[in-house]
């Protein structure tokens, strides 16, 4: 594949620790530590990234910050959030950040979050550029300073990074795949009801990881009355891990099918220039289509981070200590995430599938058209909510 970036990492497997060995790949040591899109201003930007208490996902708030961003970090642990948030306000970073709660393994937490997100973003660019600690008390007036008035107009979310992962969770106590509900579902919702929130150049940065190429997705009849639902095949989550992995990368490629650049689908602007809406092809189109939603699926490394916590308790994790000299920093995991967010080599590409930040083919399954449209819609019903368009919580607008 045509390198985007001069890249100085390596060529080499770079799937998550477990997944890695057991797809029979080579580690490789950390790329070195240089910021590709380290020199690319954020200032202003509002930006979404969920799982930014720790792990990849904090660095890559930090980084968004470093370029003055304005970042929402959506976790479901607001205490550890905070915490996080504190610290990287003591840093004397240019962007700021607020805490807001949002657990992807709950569709009433994910809307809740969305109508929350909906208020803040109408208040319009007051509520850019205030540290808020607030964990999300509603009323969006959150960032305003005393005396200030909400102004006209409203913003949009500019990045949103769908981030944060689980691996190696038992099943939910009625035996579905936690995997599936977090790392896919869970992120499906939120993206879509977060669409109408987005406008043309927004991204939607989906991470993902190179254990997509173990993964595999089969759809068949719901015994439940659904037309079809994802195949429940296998109840070991290295299996559940890789095909979650295997739908962020589909997901992502759907999304670019119909909303990404030169799509024919499209967001709509009305006349007061809100975004009203998702609607197919342009006739509903009042002053133009908005489309061009940039939608990447990135790959950062195998990383030492807490995902393997589900396998190896706090007591079992020296474990892993022989493999730490392998492993990149969550600095190191987050550039390609900050690459795909920020990047003006990506304005105007599909690019689908990124690692080292670099443009690299993803696996045949993650290719097929067909089955990105099938997850798209079996996902959809799964949530029961419409394939396109409308979405079934109002306030989410
Ligand atoms: N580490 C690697 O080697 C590697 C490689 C390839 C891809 N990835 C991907 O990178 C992403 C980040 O992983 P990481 O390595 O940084 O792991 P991590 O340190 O364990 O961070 C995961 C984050 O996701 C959050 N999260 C988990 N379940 C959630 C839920 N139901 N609702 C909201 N947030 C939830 C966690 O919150 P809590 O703190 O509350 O648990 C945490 O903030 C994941 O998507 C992972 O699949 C990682």
């Amino acid at each position: 594949m045509r390198p985007l970036a001069q890249s100085p990492a390596k060529a080499g497997s770079d799937t998550d620790a477990s997944t890695e060995r057991a797809a029979g790949g080579n580690v490789h040591p950390p790329i070195a530590s240089v910021s590709l899109a380290g020199d690319i201003s954020m200032e202003g930007k509002y930006c979404i990234v969920t799982g930014s208490n720790c792990g990849i996902g904090l660095q890559v708030a930090r980084g968004l910050m470093r370029r003055g961003a304005h970042v929402i970090m959506a976790c479901r642990n607001m205490t550890a959030c905070q915490q996080a948030a504190s610290v990287l306000r003591g840093e004397g970073l240019s962007g700021s950040c607020a805490c807001r709660v949002v657990d992807l393994e709950n569709p009433s937490s994910i809307r809740a979050f969305v109508t929350q997100q909906a208020e803040e973003l109408a208040i319009n660019t007051n509520s850019v550029g205030n540290n808020d600690n607030g964990s999300g008390g509603g009323g969006g007036a959150a960032g305003l300073r005393g005396g200030q008035q909400p102004q006209q107009g409203r913003r949009y979310v500019d990045v949103l990074v769908n981030n944060a992962g689980v691996m190696g969770v038992p099943p939910a106590p009625d035996g579905s795949d936690r995997h599936l509900t977090t790392n896919h579902l869970g992120p499906y919702l939120l993206t879509r009801l977060l669409l109408p929130h987005m406008t043309h150049g927004s991204r939607i940065i989906n991470v993902a990881s190179r254990a997509h190429y173990t993964g595999s997705l089969s759809l068949v009849p719901d015994p439940n009355g659904r037309a079809e639902t994802i195949r429940n095949d296998t109840h070991h989550w290295f299996w559940q891990y890789c095909r979650s992995k295997l739908c962020n990368v589909l997901f992502t490629a759907e999304l670019q099918r119909r909303y990404g650049y030169g799509s024919p689908f499209a967001l709509t602007v009305d006349k007061s220039s809100s975004v009203s809406g998702v609607s197919v092809g342009s006739s509903r189109t009042l002053e133009g289509i908005v489309g061009g939603i940039g939608a990447h699926a990135v790959s950062p490394g195998l990383v030492d981070t807490g995902i393997a916590r589900y396998l190896l308790p706090g007591q079992l994790q020296w474990l892993l200590a022989p493999l730490r000299p392998f492993f990149r920093t969550p600095e190191q995991g987050a550039e390609v995430v900050l690459y795909a967010a920020s990047s003006s080599e990506l304005q105007g590409r599909n690019t689908l599938f990124l690692h080292d930040c670099r443009e690299k083919q993803p696996s045949a399954a993650a290719r097929d058209p067909r089955l990105a449209a099938d997850l798209w819609r079996v996902s959809a019903a799964l949530l029961r909510m419409p394939e396109e368009g409308g979405e079934p919580d109002k306030g989410s607008r």
